[in-house]
């Protein structure tokens, strides 16, 4: 027995919090590959809403010709954050940036949890499941109360409930709504917005695939004290791997958060491939355009698909119900032929898989796996 054993069990004192917890650890694409026993190239992996065209030639050579490893980075990203101003058209001063847009779902939370005596800031988080798991997930590390209000059948808000919520406690809530949402890439219509602005709310609206849908609310947060808007390089960009993620804040809290953000939270190549993805973004947008018209293409042909009903999306992934097959069943015949997917099965989402939209080549491959499956009532 060592010695702090003899005073205390170390594990018997983590936060009973994190007991709870899942860990959160997909299985890498190399280890799937070894699994399955099949060149990793061969995969047709559309299981994360990732880019299947990975970063622009521009952002690429940068990050080949990135030499200042050696270096820490900008801590408060200024030149990413100016070009970001200019791009989605508002003051840099109130873009942070983040360690992908995860990161700023924490930062954020940790801005309002309440002091060690339950004083002050915010101890609740509105989450409308089903939807992005990380708001839940960052609430309960930041032992915030967590209220779960159901999306509608259709998978809308249910901003009647939420205004129902409100008018019965109006303590102050951190409310997430992603726009589109994931999974089943459902804008939040501008009324809905604007009704849920008026709550006693902050509303982070969660943007992260909003360049394959446009209609953009970022320009709404100058005129607002209580909405966040949070953006991604991580999907239309296609930097998943490299981590940066924005938000939009209000001017309040900007500053704050600079405060207590990690001191060199985003890497200077990240900033790099970021910044250079920005300074030329036409093959960027024209892979949006692309992937755009093949998730239009891809959800008309898996309408006529007997084993699954789509759902249709704004994003760059398609949410679908399954038919005559168990979820496991379809895992392992997808897999058979090197196609990944994402498999739901709980909370709203029985039955579910979600497709993310890849090169025509991989769309194909995924329509004719499917159409070659038997109905079966
Ligand atoms: C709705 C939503 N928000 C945020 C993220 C995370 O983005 P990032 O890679 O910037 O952390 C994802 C990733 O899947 C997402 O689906």
């Amino acid at each position: 027995m060592s010695q702090g054993e003899e005073r205390f069990r170390i594990a018997d004192l983590i936060g009973a919090r994190v007991q709870g917890m899942q860990e959160y650890a997909p299985e890498p694409l190399a280890e799937t590959a070894r699994r399955l026993g099949v060149p990793m190239e061969t995969l047709i992996k559309l299981d994360a809403n990732e880019n299947p065209y990975g970063p622009t030639d521009r952002a690429a050579q940068v990050l080949r010709e990135y030499g200042e490893h050696h270096r820490y980075p900008d801590p408060i990203s200024r030149r990413l954050r100016q070009a970001i101003g200019a791009y989605i058209g508002v003051d840099p001063e109130q873009v942070l940036v983040g360690n992908g847009s995860d990161e700023l779902i924490d930062l954020l939370l940790r801005l309002f949890r309440p002091a060690p005596d339950a004083s002050g800031g915010i101890g609740q988080v509105l989450d409308c499941p089903p939807t992005f798991g990380m708001y839940s997930f960052y609430g309960v590390a930041n032992d915030m109360q967590v209220i779960e209000l159901p999306r509608l059948p259709d998978y809308a808000v249910d901003v009647a409930a939420i205004e129902a919520l409100c008018e019965k406690d109006p303590r102050p809530k951190v409310l997430f709504v992603a726009s589109p949402n994931n999974p089943d890439g459902q804008l939040l219509p501008e009324p809905a917005l604007r009704r849920l602005l008026a709550l006693p709310l902050l509303v982070v609206l969660d943007e992260a695939y909003i360049e394959f849908a446009g209609g953009s609310r970022a320009g709404w947060v100058a005129e607002r004290d209580n909405l966040v808007v949070l953006r991604t390089f991580s999907k239309w960009a296609g930097l998943a791997g490299l981590r940066v993620g924005y938000g939009v804040f209000p001017r309040a809290l900007a500053p704050a958060l600079l405060r207590l953000k990690s001191p060199y939270n985003v890497n200077g190549a990240a900033q790099a491939a970021a910044l250079a993805t920005l300074e030329d973004v036409a093959q960027a947008q024209e892979r949006v355009r692309l992937l755009v018209a093949e998730r239009e293409r891809l959800f008309r042909r898996l309408q006529g698909v007997a084993v699954v009903e789509p759902h249709p999306s704004a994003a760059n992934y398609i949410l679908c119900r399954v038919r005559g097959y168990s979820l496991e069943e379809l895992r392992q015949r997808m897999e058979a032929q090197g196609i990944l997917l994402r498999y739901y099965g709980r909370g709203g989402l029985e039955q579910c898989i979600r497709i993310s939209v890849g090169t025509p080549e991989q769309n194909d491959a995924v329509i004719a796996a499917l159409e070659a499956l038997p109905p079966r009532s």
